[in-house]
């Protein structure tokens, strides 16, 4: 079984949870991990399951504007923001957007701020509303990792990331046939 886990990322922390998660779902499936420039219709075609991730950005996904703001925000003199090799790269909403018909498994995940979802938002509910849209079916609940205000990855959020993955992989499980 083939999973594709497709990633935005500009500061690296959803780059890094969506390695997490694919170490988690190598128990069960070969992983291709790829940020969303490489996530070509070939690849989405031949996976048995997809699972798309990117930051919060103004409570949901982020756009052309917010990506800008991203990268300046990197720039100021001081700034201890790195930004990712891919962060030039388009945005996950516009990758949706395109995304054609599936019928297959999908999950969907995003890092975000540390505090009350009402407050912070979550990019993981676009993102598995625009799934949906597509015909795929979700395996799981979408799932936020946390940052903190200065974006770095909350301890234990790697390790959480990682059980996620096997959690969806085993639960992928009872929607795939026996031999798959
Ligand atoms: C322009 C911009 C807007 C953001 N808006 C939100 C937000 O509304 N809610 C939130 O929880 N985090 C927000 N964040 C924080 C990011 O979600 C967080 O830093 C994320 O982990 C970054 O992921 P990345 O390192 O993969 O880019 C924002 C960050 C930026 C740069």
């Amino acid at each position: 079984m083939r999973a594709l886990v497709v990633y935005e990322s500009m500061y690296g922390n959803t780059r890094a949870v969506a390695g997490n998660i694919a170490d988690g779902l190598r128990a069960d499936y070969e992983v291709t991990v790829v940020p969303v420039a490489e996530a070509t219709a070939e690849l989405v075609a031949r996976a048995d399951l997809l699972v798309a991730g990117a930051p919060t950005h103004m409570h949901g996904l982020s756009s052309t504007s917010s990506r800008q703001m991203a990268a300046q925000a990197a720039a100021k003199d001081g700034s201890e923001l790195r930004l990712d090799p891919d962060a030039g790269g388009p945005g996950m909403h516009g990758w949706l957007k395109d995304l054609g018909h599936g019928d297959g498994l999908a999950t969907a995940f995003d890092t975000r701020i540390n505090g009350v979802p009402a407050f912070t938002g979550r990019a993981s509910r676009p993102i598995a509303k625009l799934l949906k849209r597509h015909g795929y079916r979700l395996t799981a609940a979408p799932a936020s990792f946390l940052v903190s205000s200065q974006s770095t990855l909350l301890d234990g959020e790697a390790d959480r990331a990682r059980r996620w993955g096997m959690t969806i992989a085993a639960a992928s499980k009872t929607y795939l046939p026996a031999h798959a």
